[in-house]
């Protein structure tokens, strides 16, 4: 693949409007997902509920790729078409995840390093890295572990031409304030970016995947979307290279329509040198799990959820979201063709 197609790729997944569906959750992810609905998780429920979610009509209007679990870039609707094939009928871009998940770091207690590099396939992949804050960690030995990692990984699907998504997540467990969370994103964002450039990654040829700077989850003090969007902004600005096309955030345990608001609160303070959009797991997919719970005669209600949080995030990325998106009807018909 020419270099010039690894560049339009990534430009493509960060097309105005437009962001990624992460329906990338490993087996003991979406078991734990599942159980929160009463569904067994087997290899054809985890089918039927991707089957579900990648047939959802008019989806391409607001999304442009979807990461992919190992198990899932092979599967087939029950009438046998591929997934991948699916997606592409609807202009998705098919992604894999292809990190194995965080594991202890020896050396390092209470820290973890990402392991794993294979199964390489589809247009783009993503890799997570994940950051804890704690009393004493992160150290700058996880830090530089975990970039180090992101790099050879990202050097590596640059070489075999795949777009990289670079995901290194500063995660919201504990009681941390806005404050640290900005401090410790900078740190992560400050080292990620010197190993990148160190490790030769063309950085036209990638996307970034971050956090955004937010209080913990049971922190006291919770910040407001307007704090949330300064000091996500101030962070991003001060550590992300205008030359990186797209930063697409995880939603990282916000609410849905949380991921909503500040995504748009974030847009609001643009124009920024890079595409801000979304690549969010569960603030897209959390409303429509609970509406399907596993019912086949539910599928309906299930895509037109997805549907609802694909929108309000579509119009976060162009700083034109509503609460009213949050109650106006949905409809799975094609829109009308302008004459
Ligand atoms: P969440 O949006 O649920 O954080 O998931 C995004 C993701 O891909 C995590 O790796």
């Amino acid at each position: 693949m020419s270099s010039q197609d690894l560049e339009s790729i990534a430009r493509s997944l960060v097309e105005p409007g437009k962001g990624l569906l992460a329906a990338d959750e490993s087996s003991g992810t979406i078991e734990k997902r599942f159980k929160a609905i009463n569904v067994v998780s087997t290899e054809e429920t985890r089918r039927a509920y991707r089957e579900m979610l990648f047939t959802t009509p008019k989806l391409g209007q607001y999304i442009s790729g979807v990461i992919l679990y190992d198990e899932t870039i092979r599967q087939k609707t029950a009438d046998g078409t591929p997934f991948t094939e699916v997606l592409q009928r609807q202009g998705i871009v098919p992604g894999i995840k292809v990190d194995k998940g965080a594991k202890a770091m020896a050396g390092c207690p209470g820290e973890k390093v990402t392991e794993g590099l294979d199964g390489l396939r589809a247009r783009f992949s993503k890799w997570r890295a994940v950051i804890t804050i704690g009393g004493n960690i992160p150290t700058d030995a996880c830090l530089e572990a975990n970039a180090h990692a992101l790099a050879r990984y990202a050097a590596l699907c640059q070489e075999i031409g795949l777009v990289p998504i670079v995901e290194p997540e500063v995660l919201m467990d504990g009681t941390h304030t806005i404050e640290r969370c900005e401090a410790v994103t900078s740190r992560t964002l400050h080292i990620v970016f010197d190993v990148l450039i160190e490790q030769k990654i063309v950085l036209e040829r990638m996307l970034l995947k971050p956090n955004m700077v937010i209080a913990a989850k049971d922190c006291p003090q919770q910040a407001d979307m307007r704090q949330i969007a300064q000091a996500t902004v101030r962070c991003l600005r001060r550590h992300v290279p205008a030359a990186v096309p797209g930063v697409v955030f995880l939603s990282g345990g916000q609410n849905d329509v949380q991921a909503s608001e500040n995504l748009n609160a974030i847009n609001l303070l643009g124009p920024h040198p890079w595409e801000v959009s979304y690549s969010y797991g569960r603030a897209l997919q959390e409303a429509s799990q609970k509406s399907w719970a596993g019912d086949a005669a539910k599928v309906v209600d299930g895509q037109k959820a997805l549907l609802r949080r694909a929108q309000a995030n579509s119009s976060a990325q162009m700083a034109k979201y509503s609460p009213a998106i949050e109650t106006a009807p949905i409809s799975l018909r094609p829109s009308p063709v302008p004459a």
